[in-house]
């Protein structure tokens, strides 16, 4: 049977063509546009109730094609927004104006486009997956859609909804196409996320900005201190140094680490595609542990001051910084913001006022490698790529995994046909036509493993 259907492709782009960013306000009607599309979509590939769920934010698409009790049920979500696609200029076609290319590691081409990854192809394959499998009457078990239109600005809406629902959404096991798949070759299949706590931190000095002749030298200068702040979170060995902060870390044993390898020449590519001279991160640890096993601290912004044209001699009122902390098993993101809130202000100096916020945040997760789900999903890939997959620990976040587990009480399987080099969140970001229809026919496998 084949799966490669232009028709598939042509669908995807109108879905792609919908400006579905839910960080933006601007774009509030096209997100609510991209839910009305998936939901008809659904409603076309067969699925017998569907339902626009409004909420604070952005709406939640459910679906629900019900055959037995008897039967298992399978529950599948995936996000229809995206995230913003500046900076704009670095594209080399439009982001919402699909088109594809081919390129050396997609060499029978590829989709261009904000979202085609991340994740609107990656959930459309799951609709046509389902349809194929309907239509043909091959459908074994019940299946639950649930997609969200918030999952890039921390699906909080969802919770409370999953919070309200929980009987509604119970299900044997969850599948999720948003993640990678490492090769088409040597396929992964990932078994771990990091988890997030996300926070903003203010330095406050003098209630103006004040001529820096004046009174430089005599006063703190937020942008400093903000910068001594910062540095003062790492030691030498890129280690973190919040108290506490790695007290909750599962340490791996050597034996466990040694699967993680990252070879020399893993590592001259890593460096080559991203047009670096050297890696950097905690000592003692490979390229591919310091991504998956160990966690993090990033300044992700910072502002403050003049940077227009030309110079300007001020010494700030304020500066700003947005830092993350990615997190492993077994840090507890709320614990992990209390702690960096209460370190920053231990060591702020008392010539400035600080403000330390948090965003939002999420749990790591893993999921067993004898989970029944697992076991459907590795034979599922074994059969479609001929190979059989291995796992893996992704470094990404996905926040709504481990709160299915602490609500709903289900595992989640990570079906991800993503590559790392897709651009995810980045300009010219893409989605293999291969991985894609792949991802059709692994999911129908998928489906035939569980359901039996
Ligand atoms: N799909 C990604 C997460 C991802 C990608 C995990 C690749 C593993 C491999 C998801 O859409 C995402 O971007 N998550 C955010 C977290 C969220 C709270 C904004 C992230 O990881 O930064
Ligand atoms: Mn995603
Ligand atoms: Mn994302």
């Amino acid at each position: 049977m084949t799966f490669e259907k232009k028709e598939y492709l042509d669908e995807l782009f109108d879905f792609l063509k919908i400006p579905s960013i839910s960080a933006d306000p601007n774009y509030k009607n096209d997100v609510k546009k991209a839910a009305n599309w998936i939901a008809e979509k659904l409603l076309d590939a067969g699925c017998e109730k569907v339902q626009i769920e409004k909420t604070k934010g952005h709406p939640i698409v459910y679906g629900e094609n019900f055959i037995s009790k008897t039967l298992p049920t399978i529950l599948v979500y995936g996000h229809y927004d995206v995230q913003p696609p500046d900076p704009i200029n670095l594209w080399k076609s439009p982001p919402f104006e699909p088109v594809i290319r081919k390129t050396k590691i997609h060499p029978e081409g590829a989709i261009f486009a904000r979202g085609s990854c991340d994740d609107k192809g990656q959930l459309y394959m799951h609709v046509k997956a389902f349809q194929i499998l309907k239509n043909s009457n091959s459908l074994k078990c019940n299946v639950k859609f649930l997609f969200e239109g918030e999952e890039e600005v921390g699906s909080e809406n969802l919770e409370s909804y999953v919070n309200n629902f929980k009987e509604k959404l119970k299900s044997d096991i969850i599948i999720i196409s948003d993640t990678g798949i490492g090769s088409l070759e040597e396929p992964k299949i990932t078994v771990g996320l990091r988890g997030l706590s996300y926070m903003e931190l203010t330095i406050m000095g003098p209630n103006r900005d004040l001529h820096s002749g004046l009174y430089g030298g005599s006063v703190a200068n937020p942008i400093n201190i903000l910068n001594k702040i910062i540095t003062s979170l790492h030691d030498k060995d890129n280690k973190i140094k919040i108290p506490g902060f790695y007290k909750d870390v599962i340490e791996l044993s050597e034996k466990e680490r040694e699967k993680i390898i990252f070879s020399e020449s893993d590592e001259k590519n890593f460096k080559k595609s991203l047009d670096i001279n050297l890696t950097h991160g905690e000592l003692k640890y490979n390229t591919d542990e310091r991504r998956s096993i160990r966690p993090t601290l990033d300044v992700n912004g910072i502002w403050g001051g003049y940077i227009g044209e030309g110079s300007k001699t001020v010494i700030p009122s304020t500066a700003h910084a947005k830092i993350s902390m990615r997190l492993v098993p077994n840090q507890n993101w709320k614990e992990i913001s209390a702690m960096f809130k209460k370190h920053i202000e231990s060591i702020a100096p008392k010539s400035v006022k600080i403000k330390v916020m948090t965003h939002h945040g999420g749990e790591p997760y893993l999921m067993p490698i004898n989970n029944p789900g697992y076991l459907a999903a590795e034979k599922a890939y074994a059969e479609s790529f001929g190979i059989k997959p291995q796992p893996k620990r992704d470094g990404g976040s996905i926040p709504i995994v481990p709160m299915f587990e602490k609500i709903l009480g289900s595992k989640t399987v990570l079906m991800g046909f993503g590559f790392d080099s897709d651009a995810i969140h980045s300009p010219n970001e893409h989605f293999g036509v291969k991985n894609f229809y792949k991802g059709i026919e692994t999911i129908i496998l998928f489906y035939k493993n569980f359901c039996k």
